[in-house]
């Protein structure tokens, strides 16, 4: 706990019954505290810590809200999506249930190209419009923080609308958005015969572009067989580098591809699913700092996909992150909490490490120290469960309703304050 003269509240959250701040205090790093109160000015957290040690003693007239004994965590960090789609894919997961692989539905042309077809259809309006109720949900059970990629464009302006289209749903929203550019996601169709040309086109035309603007604060790549390899994928990362922009990298998701070694050399800020990563791949990204994302939501819905190593990561040194990568393809969900269970009961993550993975160790696969944990100084993002129990959230499978939600400092789901 810090302790800091707080003379004015905006907002107090009261009678939290179990708060865990994740500021990397007491057991598990959990920093819990019970019948605990959190006070905040404008955006920012001014206080926390046990009532008992309230240092304003009298708020009267200070907006409250009654968390009636209820578990509370900072405000979610959703750090891999691409939630910024329209359209589906209702008919490849039937097709994979009859027996065909993602990778047999890329190469016949679906796949990430189907909602390409759909996303360069649609007006920017149509695609704010089939995303905004994928955040609310989102934002139902907790998440104020998610990242969304590009990579349903593949031309330059179709890639380019991609990141004002999610760029202008978080200045709309009640959600802090966080773009990445990932325009090397496919193959374009105009590219078919040279992918290398493609990358090309990126690196000069438009990383420049994004990074002048501020479109997005990261470049991502999906490194596989029928996307692309390392050596295409290499200098367009070192150019997004160069540029200020993070890096990123799909990692050997479908097979052993060389994404994960990628990242560590490059530098990368994450690395995600990562399924098939060695013993040599986790030590590398462990030396690297690379934050891991365990996307075991993906991992699941594919069918037959090997789970993703995050106790070896976990014991291997990396910081583990976990995410939804809510998309049409692999992963047809919004559910945060849910894929924080997976991670636990497929990955081998501890209930409090997949707690982590959606707090703290998700705000740093963005690069941001701002969230994920209760602390005064940090952005007013809080979530408070609709249970007693922190565990509550990685263990109400489909069900881990928010009670309330504090995003900013306003609260953006639940009673209003008193
Ligand atoms: O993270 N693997 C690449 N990208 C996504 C899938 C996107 C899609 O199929 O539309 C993923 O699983
Ligand atoms: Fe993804």
């Amino acid at each position: 706990m810090r302790t800091r003269t707080v003379l004015w509240a905006s907002l107090v959250v009261e009678n939290i019954g179990r708060l865990w701040t994740m500021d990397g205090t007491g057991l598990h790093g959990l920093g819990s505290i019970d019948d605990a109160e959190v006070l905040i000015d404008a955006d920012r957290i001014a206080w926390v810590g046990p009532r008992a040690a309230l240092p304003i003693p009298d708020l009267r007239g200070v907006p409250r809200i009654d968390a009636g004994g209820r578990a509370a965590l900072p405000g979610l960090v959703d750090c891999h999506t691409h939630a910024l789609f329209t359209g589906d894919r209702a008919d490849e997961f039937a097709r994979r249930a009859r027996g065909e692989s993602y990778a047999q539905i890329m190469v016949a042309g679906g796949g990430i190209r189907s909602t390409m077809r759909a996303v360069r259809a649609a007006s920017a309006e149509q695609l704010c419009d089939a995303t905004r109720p994928r955040l609310r949900r989102m934002l139902e059970r907790g998440v104020t923080t998610v990242e969304i990629k590009s990579g349903y464009g593949l031309d330059v302006a179709s890639e380019l609308a991609m990141l004002r289209a999610a760029r202008r749903l978080g200045e709309q929203g009640d959600l802090d958005v966080v773009t990445t550019l990932l325009a090397a996601h496919a193959v374009p169709p105009e590219h078919e015969q040279d992918p290398a040309a493609w990358i090309d086109v990126v690196t000069r035309e438009l990383l420049p572009e994004v990074a002048r603007d501020q479109l997005a604060s990261a470049c991502d790549v999906f490194v596989e067989q029928g996307a692309f390899s390392v050596a295409q994928a290499r200098p367009m990362l070192r150019r997004a580098k160069e540029l200020g922009l993070h890096v990123r990298v799909h990692a050997e998701q479908l097979s052993r591809s060389g994404g994960a070694a990628l990242a560590a050399e490059v530098g990368a800020l994450s690395a995600g699913h990562l399924e098939h990563a060695s013993a040599e791949d986790i030590e590398a990204l462990a030396k690297a700092g690379v934050v891991c994302e365990v996307l075991a939501l993906a991992q699941v819905f594919l069918r037959g996909q090997r789970a993703t190593p995050g106790r070896a990561l976990v014991d291997g040194g990396c910081t583990v992150a976990v995410a939804t990568d809510c998309n049409p393809g692999t992963a047809m969900s919004t559910d945060l909490p849910l894929a924080a269970g997976l991670a636990v009961t497929q990955c081998g993550l501890s209930a409090e490490e997949a707690l982590r993975g959606v707090t703290v160790n998700g705000a740093r696969a963005l690069g941001l120290h701002d969230r994920g944990v209760i602390a005064a100084g940090k952005r007013a993002d809080l979530v408070v469960l609709d249970g007693a129990s922190p565990i509550d959230l990685v263990y109400r499978w489909g069900d881990a309703r928010a009670h309330t939600v504090v995003s900013r400092g306003r609260v953006v789901v639940g009673p209003k304050p008193r």
